[in-house]
């Protein structure tokens, strides 16, 4: 009896195992996507990150502790809903890409 018991055990642990190694490899990808799509669509013209980059849009290195993911999705769609006086463009693209590249803005932390 005790025997059954523990491979149940076993069977649960690798279950919830396999299901948060699954989360964290999507959130790793979402993020790496992110990255490219930050490189693909030019935002690196204006703005900087560890140093490289524009300086028109200001340095985005921290904004991972700066703002949360619902303002940046708000923001990058559309700047002006948020701050009438926006420079930037609004965002073009699917909301696919919108939340891989919040993803990796919210990555963006600087140590402290
Ligand atoms: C033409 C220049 C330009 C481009 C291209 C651009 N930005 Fe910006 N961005 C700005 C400026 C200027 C600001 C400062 C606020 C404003 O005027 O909108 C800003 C602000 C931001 C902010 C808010 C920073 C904060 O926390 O206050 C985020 C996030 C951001 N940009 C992300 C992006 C992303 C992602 C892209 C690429 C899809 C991008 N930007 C492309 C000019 C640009």
């Amino acid at each position: 009896m005790i025997k059954y018991i523990f491979i149940l055990m076993i069977g649960i642990w690798m279950v919830v195992f396999s299901f948060g190694m699954r989360f964290a490899y999507g959130e790793e990808e979402l993020v790496e996507k992110g990255k490219q799509l930050y490189t693909q669509k030019k935002c690196g013209l204006c703005h900087t990150v560890d140093g490289s980059g524009g300086k028109k849009g200001g340095d985005l290195s921290d904004e991972g502790s700066k703002r949360d993911a619902e303002w940046l999705t708000k923001y990058i769609r559309d700047p002006k809903s948020l701050m009438p006086e926006a420079k930037m463009p609004a965002f073009r693209g699917t909301d696919e890409e919108l939340n891989a590249l919040v993803a990796y803005l919210m990555s963006l932390k600087k140590a402290k």
